[in-house]
């Protein structure tokens, strides 16, 4: 819970006093009643008191219980040691709502908790120390659940038949850090947005969670631009009048855009419109209204619009198949969610949470070796994060003992994986000795107590080393 330089709680203390400034001392020192402990232990989440220096003064039994720490274990240690040691992984860095502050986390033992911290007061006005309760993110999306079901939403009004739960976002890297930030940002407007990045980056995952945080009130809509015929197109997207045309249903229909009411409507793979249909959409999108085909109302546009392409629109637009007009629509606020060969931090977490979902699915704990996750860190997934969920589910019901192998990936030795991490069909050469330098720089980092013993290893120079694990993101701490 706590954190460097940019986002540990003490950052928010001159904020949150800001008011109070003339009065405010800080003060180390902290004494609390005896029943404090008796009513903490009441609390159905986690309690966590520490000092202002975050050294752990008392918790509450949940932490026993959620099996991460005796209470007496982590009385007395200091937050940011904990943090050194691993206890636990920051997800977010430290968000400020009021007077508190926010910050999702992963612990050793793969719980998310959703950590709010809160100042607590002296009657002098000094700051003794911090509250922080912990909550289990499971429990928010078990109620979430069962709230749903209890709400019976009409299944006809759901395009896709029925309400799809939001995927989880999960990253590490400091690129997709800064995504979920411009998310956080961007998510209660109404401006277009456009999620741009290879097959298998996560645009649609970007999509549901930027309309979950919005708390919209209308419904995600998700439309796959290339399904739907030419012909259908109007009628589809913007509904049609009884007797519209022949075939037409009785009480005519609402389109996509009306059914995304006071919600969202994603168009996926929008790169491929035809030039016909793009610039029917381009004049709802310059109108900000719609009619039905047979229609004489006008519609206002009420659905905030999320486009995703894994192909390059300005080139689309230098070849002429692309509306210039259009894009620039649709791209007020652009995203681009970058490959995962360029965001390493990102794959043993995803990794190790695609394999959580299947420990629980199937009750088993199974769990990766190093050297798989090495192998995993040097690879280049030219499918992406579609790629590595793929593999995981496959090394999971293929391999008989609880710790997944290297050799489970089925390769004959080390020279075949060494060529399967760094050949692919379009590889360049400069890509292929990446690859490879990654995967020994990975590998000698494994072996070796420090970096100067890695650089030794591999025949180069410490800086060189430090600036290739730089380059490639590896960690060298
Ligand atoms: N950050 C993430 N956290 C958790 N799961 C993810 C993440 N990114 C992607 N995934 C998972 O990877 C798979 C592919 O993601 P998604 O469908 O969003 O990719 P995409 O960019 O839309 O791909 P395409 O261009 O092929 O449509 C999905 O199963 C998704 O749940
Ligand atoms: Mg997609």
């Amino acid at each position: 819970m706590a954190k460097g330089k940019q986002t540990k709680p003490d950052d928010f203390i001159p904020a949150l006093i800001n008011q109070d400034k003339n009065q405010t001392k800080f003060s180390s020192t902290f004494s609390l009643d005896n029943e404090l402990k008796k009513v903490i232990d009441l609390f159905p989440e986690g309690v966590m008191i520490t000092d202002l220096e975050h050294n752990v003064i008392m918790v509450n039994k949940w932490h026993a219980l959620l099996d991460y720490f005796a209470e007496d274990e982590l009385v007395g240690k200091n937050l940011f040691d904990l943090h050194k040691e691993g206890y636990y992984t920051e997800l977010t860095s430290w968000m400020r709502s009021k007077d508190s502050i926010h910050m999702l986390i992963r612990t050793k033992n793969n719980r998310v908790l959703l950590v709010t911290g809160k100042i607590i007061w002296q009657e002098s006005r000094d700051i003794a120390g911090w509250f922080y309760t912990l909550q289990d993110v499971h429990d928010f999306r078990e109620l979430k659940l069962v709230l749903e079901k209890r709400a019976a939403i009409p299944s006809a009004f759901n395009h896709r038949g029925k309400q799809e739960q939001s995927p989880e976002f999960i990253y590490k890297s400091k690129k997709m850090q800064s995504i979920f930030n411009t998310m956080l940002k961007v998510c209660w407007a109404d401006s277009p947005i456009i999620i741009t990045g290879e097959s298998g980056t996560g645009k649609d995952v970007i999509a549901r969670k930027i309309h979950e945080l919005s708390n919209r009130s209308g419904r995600f809509v998700h439309v796959n631009c290339p399904s739907i015929p030419e012909t259908l197109f109007e009628s589809e997207l913007f509904g049609y009048e009884t007797g519209a045309f022949t075939g037409a249903k009785k009480n005519g229909k609402p389109g996509l855009f009306e059914m995304a009411e006071n919600g969202t409507i994603f168009l996926d793979e929008i790169g491929d419109l035809s030039y016909n249909m793009q610039s029917k959409l381009l004049q709802v999108m310059q109108d900000g209204s719609f009619r039905r085909v047979g229609g004489t109302r006008d519609l206002k546009v009420t659905a905030r619009v999320i486009s995703a392409t894994n192909q390059d629109l300005k080139k689309l637009i230098a070849d002429g198949k692309f509306r210039a007009d259009l894009y620039y629509r649709l791209c007020v606020i652009p995203i681009h969610v970058p490959p995962l060969r360029e965001r390493t931090e990102d794959i043993p977490i995803l990794a190790d949470h695609f394999l959580q979902e299947l420990n629980i699915k199937y009750g088993i704990r199974k769990q990766f070796s190093q050297g798989l996750v090495d192998w995993m860190l040097s690879y280049s997934w030219p499918g992406n994060v579609r790629e590595l969920k793929n593999l995981v589910e496959r090394l999971f019901v293929s391999s008989s003992k609880n710790i997944i192998q290297f050799s489970d990936l089925g390769f004959e030795n080390l020279d075949e994986a060494i060529a399967h991490s760094c050949y692919k069909e379009d590889i360049t050469l400069e890509e292929a000795v990446a690859n490879l330098e990654k995967l020994l720089i990975s590998r000698a980092l494994k072996e070796t107590p420090n970096t100067r013993d890695a650089a030794k290893s591999l025949g180069i120079s410490q800086s060189t080393l430090l600036r290739k694990a730089h380059k490639y993101g590896i960690d060298t701490s």
